[in-house]
């Protein structure tokens, strides 16, 4: 049985599954964001581009709906782990809730629910309001969810951050995602070769279950209880 305090430097890489228990949706899941609002029209730049009032109207739906949910007993477990072994977190969720579970070393690949930018002048800043209320920046432009869209590249510094954590662990957790979103994805790939240990918390099987050492199938927190004893 794989135990966090057997390990030195654990990366976990998370997806919408640990959010799940907080009442946060997954995408492609049942009730899935993505099976019920389209991409194309909600979170992409063309759809920005095109109809920025609509982009906020789904984006401040989504503010309001997490910014109702609490940081559940498995982001908790992730945060105590810090007191036992050196902790990287290394999500695809935009919610935060790892940060507001009080985990200090998070790298955000898909951006925040909680941050806008300014792509016409480079102003950035972070706000819990939900809704958002005012949607334009002091130069005038249209203040944009800081999150990677479908279509958008990746920033360096969180994929640096990322490759060099994972790079150095010595074993990696991924917990909650469906391994199909690119290259998130493959980033596992990068602590296998490494030589780290590999374990995969998922309730159903994923196209990468097969690179990993141990997959434990059950809930987010259920497994990260008995990870954590
Ligand atoms: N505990 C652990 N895992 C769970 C739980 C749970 N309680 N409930 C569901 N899961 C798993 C599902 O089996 C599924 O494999 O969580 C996964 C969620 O998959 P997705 O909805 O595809 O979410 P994710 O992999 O995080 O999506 C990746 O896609 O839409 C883009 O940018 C968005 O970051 C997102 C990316």
């Amino acid at each position: 049985m794989i135990r966090v305090s057997d390990y030195e430097r654990v990366v976990f890489f998370t997806g919408a599954g640990m959010s799940v228990e907080s009442g946060v949706p997954t995408y492609r899941g049942p009730g899935g964001v993505w099976k019920e609002y389209d991409y194309e029209a909600y979170a992409c730049q063309p759809a920005f581009d095109r109809d920025p009032t609509n982009v906020w109207e789904f984006h401040n739906y989504r503010r309001g709906l997490v910014g109702a949910c609490a940081a559940n007993r498995g982001h908790q477990l992730v945060a105590a782990a810090a007191e036992q072994v050196s902790v990287t977190v290394v999500t695809q969720n935009i919610d935060g809730l790892h940060q507001l579970a009080g985990t200090q070393e998070v790298i955000e690949l898909h951006g925040s629910l909680w941050r806008v930018r300014c792509d016409a002048c480079g102003a950035r800043e972070e706000d819990r309001e939900a809704p958002k209320a005012v949607l334009r920046c002091a130069c005038g432009a249209w203040w944009r969810p800081d999150i990677v869209w479908f279509g958008d590249a990746l920033d360096d510094a969180s994929i640096a951050g990322a490759v060099s954590s994972i790079g150095a662990c010595d074993l990696l957790v991924s917990i909650g995602t469906s391994a199909v979103v690119y290259p998130a994805a493959q980033l596992p790939l990068i602590a296998r070769e490494a030589g780290a240990k590999l374990l995969e918390i998922n309730p159903e099987p994923t196209p990468m279950s097969a690179i990993y050492d141990e997959c434990m199938r059950g809930t987010a927190t259920e497994m990260l209880e008995a990870l954590c004893r």
